[in-house]
């Protein structure tokens, strides 16, 4: 597979459809791609603020912005729209935005008219490193994150990092969470470099910044091309999204950070599962720090653990779990709840402390 740093523009094949990467300006790619008047672009009220000239000339639909709007009421206000705009089978969609705004355009997309062409223009680190890669198109309903969803490839993803520009500096650190969980899943050697590094620097050195990002969306897709429907070997993806997804609803948090505290209670649940060293969960938080992440929260394990047993890789009294052997080697083991509600209570004492 190539890293996208070396070529302008390269595709996929995925089962569900071949996903073109196209790395460019990104107003000057979409010219290239579609007329204007034969696309709706979705976006959210930041990204639309910030970015007035990217939008000029085109039907632009502007969500809310935010975790609290990926939701069927999002859903509902977008259909509605496009059926205002008269938009028809061959109309495409594109998702402008970070993961809130792609996982909703790749939803109503595979859905309206009961499905639809659609790309995405990631504007996130979190989103180019991961959320708009893959396929997965989810909405959250009530507390439970993504659980209703849908598989569907892109057309395209087209990548453009100056938009990272006006990104905040907590949205840099969301970023990381992920780009720090591949590591922590398939790369100890991107481990060690991130350990060298923080923010500022690959926010200043951009070509580090791209090759960053590039190693994730490799990792992604390879995972996801062996495994798209995630049978098996996608679901090691949600490593510190279990318990994340619970925390991140419960506790009102943005999604990185819920994952960075994911992966201490993943590691926690890993000294107990298959004896993972406990000198690698301390290196982790120390690294999670580094990148201004938490390593800490006062939870209620009992309520995280009512919202953890609908996760979606449950079964009937177990869970398929992503537990780490030692950084960069990974496995899915399938756990009794019993041990997961252990480490929520070591996690809430250590939190505590
Ligand atoms: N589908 C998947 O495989 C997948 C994987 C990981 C995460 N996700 C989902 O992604 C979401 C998190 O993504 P996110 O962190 O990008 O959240 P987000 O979309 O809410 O974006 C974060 C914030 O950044 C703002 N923003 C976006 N682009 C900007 C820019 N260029 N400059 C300034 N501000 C900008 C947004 O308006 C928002 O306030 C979660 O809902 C998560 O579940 C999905």
């Amino acid at each position: 597979m190539t890293l996208f740093i070396q070529s302008m523009q390269y595709s996929l094949s995925f089962p569900s459809g071949e996903v073109n990467y196209i790395f460019s300006n990104a107003t000057e790619a979409l010219t290239a791609i579609t007329a204007k008047d034969s696309c709706i672009l979705i976006t959210d009220a930041n990204v639309a603020a910030l970015y007035p000239p990217f939008f000029e000339g085109y039907k632009t639909l502007i969500v809310s912005a935010g975790e609290a709007n990926k939701t069927w009421e999002s859903i509902k206000i977008v259909a509605e729209k496009l059926l205002e705009y008269e938009a028809h089978r061959n109309t495409l969609l594109i998702g402008v935005g970070g993961g809130v705004i792609t996982d909703l355009t790749g939803f109503i997309a595979s859905t309206y008219m009961r499905g639809v062409a659609f790309g995405y223009i990631p504007t996130t680190l979190l989103g180019m490193a991961d959320a708009a890669i893959g396929g997965k198109n989810g909405i959250n309903l009530g507390l439970h994150k993504n659980i209703l969803g849908t598989i569907q490839q892109p057309k395209f993803l087209l990548y453009d990092v100056a938009f990272l520009s006006t990104l905040p500096d907590e949205e840099w650190s969301n970023g990381f969470a992920e780009v720090i969980k591949y590591a922590c899943l398939f790369d100890e050697a991107l481990y060690q470099e991130l350990s060298q590094h923080n923010i500022h620097f690959y926010k200043h050195n951009d070509q580090d910044l791209e090759r960053l990002i590039a190693k994730c969306a490799d990792w992604k897709n390879k995972t996801v091309l062996a495994d798209e429907k995630e049978q098996n070997g996608r679901k090691l993806l949600n490593f510190g999204h279990t318990a994340g997804h619970a925390i991140e609803t419960l506790y009102n948090l943005p999604h990185g950070q819920a994952v960075a505290l994911g992966m201490i209670i993943a590691c926690t649940v890993s000294e107990k599962a298959c004896g993972l060293n406990s000198a690698v969960k301390e290196n982790l938080k120390a690294l999670l720090l580094q990148y201004n992440l938490p390593v800490q929260l006062l939870i209620n394990p009992g309520r995280v653990m009512e919202i953890l047993i609908m996760d979606k890789k449950r079964n009937q009294d177990s869970i398929d779990f992503i537990v780490l052997n030692k950084v960069g080697e990974a496995e899915i083991k399938s756990l009794s709840f019993d041990i997961i509600q252990q480490a929520l209570v070591s996690f809430a004492h250590a939190s505590s402390n």
